[in-house]
């Protein structure tokens, strides 16, 4: 818990190993991942990707001059870290309600199966509005309430909750399923432009992937996400933002440019080997990622 609301923490799970690798879910991974190719820039200069995790997908942001990892998972992001090395790339482990960057630091963001995790999403989407510089672009992906798969339950009755209805659906605890209509109305409030929606991951059946290779899941997928309805259990939004800026921040690649207190908003200065905030308040540095979650005592 903090500030109020209720923080999915990831820790040191072991989300990779438990749900990728070898899990059978070849067919969503590269899905998600062609997706992404055809919305990303061809280039841009600073990349935010929230909720990052252990960065499944941030090898696919090479067309960036920098790309900025925030998770709220210390251990995912060492990973990552473990991964990608530090050319190009910055981890930052910090909750996305309260998220450490200056105004207009970045030209892009990305959040993939992470917006389920929220509670009170018009906070989260209001971060990342503000991170972003005018332009920018936000490539969203979130899990639809109402797929097919929900209606034919709910037909049948053996839903307890309708698909149709607006509200988010919390069928697990911090885990919410959101209706089309709901997202939309919550981007679009906070001036976001909708260029594109993407309906995936059709093709979502164990029977089916179990018999079908992936290249053909594709295929079909690719075919379904050109109807344009949005009733797949999965769908990204390609998300332009219009905002005036006074002054943009994206040719600087320092991080001490880039960052700030997320408690006071105060910029920061390194004493040691820590960021110090004007109010006093230390954030460390572990391993090669910036600890934003708690200050030091
Ligand atoms: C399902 S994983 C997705 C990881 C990655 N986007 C992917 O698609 O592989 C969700 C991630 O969101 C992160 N997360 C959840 N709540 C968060 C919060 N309040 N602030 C920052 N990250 C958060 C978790 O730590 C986890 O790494």
């Amino acid at each position: 818990m903090s500030d109020g609301h209720r923080i999915c923490d990831y820790g040191d799970s072991t989300y990779r190993q438990d749900f990728w690798e070898g899990q059978g879910r070849g067919y969503e991974d590269a899905v998600e991942r062609r997706v992404l190719a055809s919305l990303l820039p061809r280039s841009g200069r600073r990349l935010l990707e929230i909720g990052a995790g252990f960065g499944r997908l941030s090898g696919e942001y090479r067309m960036f001059r920098q790309v900025v990892l925030l998770d709220y998972s210390l251990e995912q992001l060492q990973y990552a870290r473990s991964r990608y090395g530090d050319d190009g790339f910055l981890y930052v482990a910090a909750d996305a309600y309260r998220m450490p960057f200056q105004a207009c630091a970045f030209d892009a963001a990305i959040m993939i199966r992470v917006i389920h995790h929220f509670e009170n999403v018009p906070a989260v989407l209001g971060q990342i509005r503000n991170a972003l510089a005018d332009s920018g672009a936000f490539i969203l992906e979130y899990a639809n309430k109402c797929n097919f798969k929900a209606m034919l339950r709910h037909i049948a009755g053996s839903n307890d909750w309708n698909p149709f209805t607006l509200e988010p659906v919390e069928f697990v605890e911090l885990n919410f399923n959101f209706h089309p209509e709901y997202i939309r109305e919550q981007v679009l409030n906070l001036g976001f432009a909708l260029r594109r929606t993407v309906p995936v991951s059709w093709l979502r059946l164990g029977l089916l992937k179990r018999a079908l290779p992936t290249s053909l899941l594709m295929l079909g997928d690719r075919a379904l996400q050109l109807t344009g309805w949005t009733i797949s259990p999965s769908i990204f939004l390609d998300l332009q933002l219009d905002k005036p800026v006074a002054a943009s921040l994206l040719d600087s690649e320092d991080p001490l440019d880039l960052l700030r207190c997320p408690v006071s908003g105060s910029s920061l200065r390194w004493v040691d080997d820590a960021l110090i905030s004007d109010n006093g308040l230390r954030w460390a540095m572990r391993d090669g990622v910036f600890d934003f979650r708690q200050p030091e005592a």
